[in-house]
Parts: C-alpha cells; structure tokens; sequence
C-alpha cells in the first residue's frame, strides 16, 4: 500500500480585517514574538505583545532578525531565550521574521539538533525535523507574497555556504495564521510590486507541475485569479479592497505551493537573484513571462485552464499562452518592473559571465524537478539569456 497524499495546512486560518487582535484568544504561558525592527517601528511588534498579555501571557519581543535570515540569528535566539523557554512562538512581519520563527521553533524545542543535519543543500537532509510537541506557532504575515505563513518551508542562509537552505517539514507549518490586510497596508509600493508577482509566479507554477493535484489546484487557480484581478489595483494605492484581496491571495498561493511545488521561474531567479541581489519577487517577476513561455509547449492545457479561469478568449493552449504572457508583462510595467534582467540593470558582461554556471545549477535545483517541462542545459543557457536580452525568440 503506498503512502496516501497529504493536503496540509495551518490548523486554523483566521482572516479579515482586524483579525490581528486574536492573538488575545491563543493559549500558553510565554510567548517569543519573533520579528524584525521595521514592526517594532511601526508598532506592530508593541500591539502583538499587548494582545498576548491581554490573554495572560507573559510576552517577549525578539526584533533583530534581517532579511534572508541566517541560521546564526536562529541560533542566538535559541540560547538568549533558553530560561524564558516560550510554549507559544508567534512570527511576525515578511516572509524573513516569519521563516526565522519557524526555524527557531525546530532548535527550541530540539537544542541539540544540528542545522547541517536538518538542511536541504544539494541533496536530502540527514535526518527528519523530529515531531514539535511543545510549542504551538502563530504567523501573521505583513507582506502579501511569500505565503510563508502556510507553508512548511523555512529559507534560511549560512554565511559559510553562499547557497540559501531551506528547512522542510510537515511539522513546521504554523498552527494557527492570521491574515489581517491592515497590517499589509504599511506595505511600500516596491515591495507590495515584488511580493505580489511572487504570489503569483507560486500560484501559476504550483498549478502547472508535476505536483499539482486535485487539492492544489483549487488554491492555486484561485490565488491566480485574485492577483490578475486585483494588483494593479491595490498597487494604484487608491483600493483598500484590492489590497486586502493581494493578501488573502499570497496565503492561499502559498497553500497552493506548499501542497504542490514551484518550477523552474524560482530556479532562475535563485540563481540571478542572489548573483546580482535582486529581491526573490523581483528576480521571479522578471523571468516569469519567459519561462510561461518555456513551458506552455508542455503544459498547454493546464494554461488554458487558467486562461478559461480569468476569462480570457484562447482557442487553444497556444494563444492561452501567448494571452498569459501578454497580460502579466503589461501588469509587471504597470507596476514598474522592468520587462528584463538587462532593463533591471545588470551589467551585460557580468552577466554573460554567469550563464553557464546558473545553467548549470538551475538544472540540479530542487523545483526544477518538479517543473512540467524537463530543460536540458542548453536550454537553461538560452532561457537563462532571453531574460537578459527580452527575446522571446530564444525560448
Ligand atoms: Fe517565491
């Protein structure tokens, strides 16, 4: 008998506007806020800890972590908080704050365990995350796009290995999300741009892989559907209701994704992303239209299946395809971001440079497994190269 699938997501989900102050109503003892400085600027950090102690909790504020978070921030709050030793641990703001609480939850709960047992670096880890018994994870998210907030992945860096490694386990995703759009609506218009087309490069890729399943495909169709319709909008920063969509979108990309898998876009916008320090939504939004364009000789139907969902008129996959990658380049200006890797400002020989190499790395990268169309190398190079020069004819 072969193991059944698994749709797995957060135990509770809870939404709307104002839904943040539930935090009174999550039970424990101690709770570590795990969060970076910008929510302790804006206040946010100080209204999650009022929120706790209003329900009897005694509360703590951890507010140093940055973005791309290091494994070494993990660990420094794992031996300050040793004594304080929380049985609630709440993750709040991007996917960064978020990512780190999760991660601190493993080491909290398993001191002992090593990092390099536990990460997926070029192939799979050592040993299982063991079963997380003693503390219960809140996470709200402040961003609309990682959907880390319902998934079981944790990104994390180590300064010793120039490559991000992610933490994957059934047992990390939170146990209760909030999704609340007001704290979204501190959002800068960059960062409301880049985390909304990642939300969308997980929702297309988690629906067009290998992966996707009956389950998936529910969450996935739907988060493409609310970023197509609502982006520009809630980019335009007149329509609170746009936004307050954005964000219901990223968490449910993110279920979507989480019970599937990306592709081959986040394959290629690691490798430029952490080459030319592009942030991880822009680096997708670029190379998305192109490798839309990649796979829809494959996956023609699965794109016509979204092109029917947003109403587009396609007679068949092709112009399904070609609509697509029309659309979504006419929204990434509307949005400011530029149509190429060349446009965006990466010097041309430096760049050049590299494809070869991200050719190479791109075709071992986990996702790229699990994309609907297999690359060869050769393919990756002239991928790689017509995000650069905006040739869709080397696609
Ligand atoms: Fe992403």
């Amino acid at each position: 008998m072969s193991a059944p699938r698994a749709f797995r997501s957060p135990r509770e989900i809870l939404w709307g506007r104002g839904s943040f102050a539930h935090l009174q109503n999550i039970p424990g003892r101690r709770v570590l806020i795990v969060t970076d400085r910008v929510m302790t600027a804006l206040g946010i950090a100080e209204r999650a800890k009022e929120y706790f102690r209003k329900g009897g909790l005694e509360a703590q504020v951890f507010d140093e972590v940055e973005p791309e978070p290091s494994i070494d921030t993990v660990l420094r709050i794992r031996d300050r908080y040793r004594e304080f030793a929380p049985d609630v641990i709440a993750g709040i703001g991007g996917g960064s704050p978020i990512d780190a609480s999760k991660a601190f939850r493993i080491f909290s709960e398993h001191p002992h365990l090593a990092f390099e047992e536990i990460r997926y670096l070029t192939g799979l880890p050592k040993v299982a995350v063991p079963p997380l018994r003693k503390t219960i994870h809140v996470a709200a998210a402040s961003t609309s796009g990682t959907g880390s907030d319902a998934t079981h992945v944790a990104v994390l860096t180590d300064p010793r290995i120039p490559a991000k490694c992610p933490i994957r386990s059934p047992g990390i995703v939170p146990t209760v999300t909030i999704v609340d759009p007001d704290l979204a609506d501190t959002m800068p218009p960059t960062v409301l741009a880049d985390s909304g087309m990642d939300a969308l490069t997980h929702a297309i890729e988690s629906y067009v892989g290998i992966a996707a399943n009956p389950f998936s495909r529910g969450m996935s169709l739907q988060a493409v559907v609310l970023v197509m319709n609502h982006l520009p909008a809630a980019f335009s920063g007149q329509d609170r209701g746009a936004r307050e969509q954005m964000h219901y979108a990223a968490t449910i990309a993110g279920l979507g994704f989480a019970n599937s898998s990306n592709g081959l876009c986040h394959a290629v916008a690691d490798k430029v992303g952490a080459a030319f320090k592009l942030s991880h939504g822009r680096a997708n939004a670029i190379a998305l239209p192109y490798v839309i364009a990649f796979n829809g000789t494959v996956a023609g139907a699965a794109f016509m299946e979204i092109a029917r969902a947003l109403g587009y008129r396609a007679e068949n996959p092709r112009e399904a395809v070609q609509e697509l990658v029309g659309r979504i380049s006419r929204i990434a200006g509307q949005l400011g971001i530029p149509g190429s890797y060349r446009e965006v400002g990466i010097p041309e020989e430096a760049y050049r440079a590299k494809v070869k190499e991200f050719a190479a790395r791109a075709l071992v990268f986990p996702v790229t497994s699990m994309n609907p169309r297999q690359p060869t190398v050769e393919e990756l190079e002239s991928l790689f190269t017509a995000c650069f020069t905006g040739d869709y004819g080397l696609v």
